[in-house]
């Protein structure tokens, strides 16, 4: 196992040096874990801090900037950075002296390594550089993109590899920094970071900010608009544009109690305040767990409360992810996988098992269809600990990592019980806080402090995580409150198209919803048409509803005109990725191909970089 492993390393070390640098031998010492997704050596030089100086600038569409990196001690005579589009002007030390510098041969995935010399005793670096336009970390929204549409607004997603396109850093998971930083931007707009953060506009347009908890790059971020604060509870609150944020207050006034319930689980909460931001809805994901800061989707904000899981999710990742840290993107499933079970914990503690088994079950009806598509193509994406050697770390974004690696925490769960595995989880958390871990160690922690090997057997530990597929043994989530709805799906499919009863219908969530369209997702135009006059699908604001609406209308041969419509309107102005590809996979599937074509053609300009990677491909378009 381990000597595979090396000799994978040394095959990208291999292809990160087709750049002419000389290739380096791999060295045994694995004492720092190599990241094959990253050109940084930490173990010639590793960075301990960052202080960061920056001018945004939305005219031109780039951020100019000093990043002033100080190195741990025992850095040798040479440092490397990630970066990727970036214009290097200068690189001095810390007496202002030039530092020779060379910037390899551009990658498409990864960029380009920044290899410095040090002269003895450098402690300090400032690269002073200038963004691309095109970065791809950076979303620069028109204001027409915005919901007051009078200002402009700036984001960054720099997970998993984009830190490196708007900051010159050694971008793996496993090597931590704290950051100080000076932003100037527009006076009329509010900055904030993945930091401590103002809560209301400075009339200079210069905004300080302070990272003391030491974190890894792919959670530096930064957001920039006209936007407001409003608190939700003592250590919480929520920013968004004006006519957003008292909407936004009211969806996640839970916040607090979520927090509180996930200090009552697994530990103190290590980053001071947990707030929300409400991006505007080109952001590719749901939520990003910005520390101090999530980024989220606008399409979470149902009205009735009902997408908060997310707001869970995110908080979760305070624990899992950002104080215990995937050490490279083939453990992603460590970072994902413990928080969707953490963020079950939590729904489960603030609105009941119920409810939270109603999830769970959602969950688990997604990753049986995802695992079927992968086993016929990639069996091997199926596998928790994933090879993605030489690939986009974004190949590994899959229910694999988040759902399988779920369940497998589920049947630890319930195999020892969940008592004993609180408590392990509980010194997990605390003990390599603030540290990364890979799969193996992980899976050596439980061995020695959790599982028995009668019940390591029980689980099958080594077929959950290397083999593919979903094992026997996976845990199925309690679906009792799916089991009437799932009847009346089932009458409205058998030939008499009963519907159910309003008395029954009026107490359904979201949740109930969409199982109710998940069973029918067989059904004909003719039932599609009914179930439109009856529910008004097409004119529905819960994004999750429409999405799962879409994609069981579109997918038909023949399409109604209001569908059309809808789905053109949706697709060009929601960028959230796990909308969009199915949207367009299902018109694909109706041999809707031109007219799909014909809306991404409008709609790709206003979506992020991490989106329109994966619909080009799709939609075979470089338009
Ligand atoms: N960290 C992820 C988002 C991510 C993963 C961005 C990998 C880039 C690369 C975030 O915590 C997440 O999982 N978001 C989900 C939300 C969810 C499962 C509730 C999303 O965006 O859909
Ligand atoms: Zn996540």
């Amino acid at each position: 196992m381990r000597k595979a492993w090396i000799l994978g390393v040394a095959v990208l070390a291999a292809t990160a040096c087709k750049q002419g640098e000389e290739a380096e031998k791999v060295t045994e010492d694995m004492s720092v874990l190599s990241d094959m997704h990253s050109y940084s050596k930490p173990e010639q030089a590793k960075v301990e801090h960052l202080d960061w100086k920056a001018e945004v600038d939305f005219n031109e569409k780039v951020i100019y900037a000093t990043a002033t990196w100080t190195l741990a001690d025992g850095a040798k005579d040479r440092v490397i950075f990630d970066t990727h589009d970036l214009n290097i002007e200068s690189v001095v030390d810390e007496a202002g002296n030039n530092l020779v510098f060379d910037l390899s041969e551009r990658d498409e995935t990864f960029g380009q390594a920044l290899s410095i010399e040090l002269p003895e005793n450098t402690r300090q670096i400032s690269i002073k550089y200038v963004t691309s336009a095109t970065a791809k970390a950076l979303q620069w929204t028109a204001p027409e993109q915005t919901e007051d549409k009078i200002h402009p607004f700036l984001y960054t997603q720099s997970q998993a590899i984009l830190a490196r396109t708007w900051i010159p850093c050694q971008d793996s998971p496993g090597i931590r920094f704290t950051y100080k930083a000076e932003v100037k931007v527009d006076p009329a707009l509010l900055a904030l970071m993945s930091a401590s953060n103002p809560q209301s506009i400075n009339p200079e347009g210069v905004y300080q900010f302070d990272m003391p908890q030491p974190i890894p790059s792919y959670l530096l971020a930064l957001a920039v608009g006209d936007l407001y604060f409003k608190p939700v509870g003592p250590k919480t609150g929520v920013y968004a544009e004006g006519s957003v944020v008292d909407t936004a207050a009211y969806e996640f006034a839970d916040m607090q109690k979520m927090l509180e319930a996930a200090e009552a689980l697994y530990g103190e909460y290590q980053w001071g305040r947990y707030d929300l931001i409400v991006l505007p809805p080109s952001f590719p994901f749901g939520g990003m767990e910005n520390p101090r800061l999530t980024f989220a989707t606008p399409t979470i904000l149902a009205g009735d409360r009902s997408l908060g899981s997310l707001v869970a999710h995110e908080l979760a990742h305070s624990w899992s992810g950002n104080l215990v840290t995937n050490a490279t993107w083939n453990d992603f499933w460590l970072n994902e996988g413990f928080t969707v079970y953490f963020e079950h914990r939590i729904m489960e503690a603030v609105y009941g098992r119920d409810y939270s088994e109603m999830l769970a079950s959602l969950g688990h009806e997604g990753l049986l269809t995802e695992i079927d598509d992968f086993m016929s193509e990639n069996p091997d994406d199926t596998k928790l600990k994933i090879d993605l050697t030489g690939r986009n770390p974004d190949d590994g974004v899959t229910a694999i990592a988040y759902d399988k690696g779920y369940h497998f925490l589920r049947l630890i769960e319930e195999t020892v019980g969940r008592e004993r595995f609180d408590l392990f989880l509980k010194s997990y958390f605390s003990s390599n806080a603030f540290q990364v871990m890979d799969t193996e160690r992980f899976l050596g922690l439980l061995r020695k402090n959790l599982v028995s090997p009668e019940e390591e057997a029980q689980i099958g530990i080594e077929e959950w995580v290397y083999g593919t597929g979903l094992p026997s043994n996976a845990p199925v989530p309690d679906a009792s409150r799916f089991i009437a709805v799932d009847a009346a799906a089932q009458s409205f499919l058998d030939a008499a198209k009963l519907l159910p009863p309003a008395e029954q219908t009026e107490g359904w969530s979201t949740h109930e919803w969409l199982r109710f369209l998940a069973k029918l997702s067989e059904a004909d135009v003719e039932r599609l048409k009914i179930l439109d006059q009856q529910y008004a699908f097409t004119e529905s604001n819960n994004s999750e509803v429409v999405a799962a609406w879409l994609g069981m209308n579109l997918k038909q041969t023949e399409v109604s005109t209001a569908v059309d419509k809808k789905a053109e309107e949706f697709l060009v102005r929601v960028g959230r990725r796990k909308f969009l590809t199915p949207t367009y996979k299902a018109m694909i599937e109706g041999g809707h191909i031109d007219r799909a074509r014909e809306i991404y053609s409008k709609a790709r300009s206003g979506y992020h970089a991490v989106a329109r990677e994966t619909l080009d491909k799709l939609l075979e378009s470089e338009a």
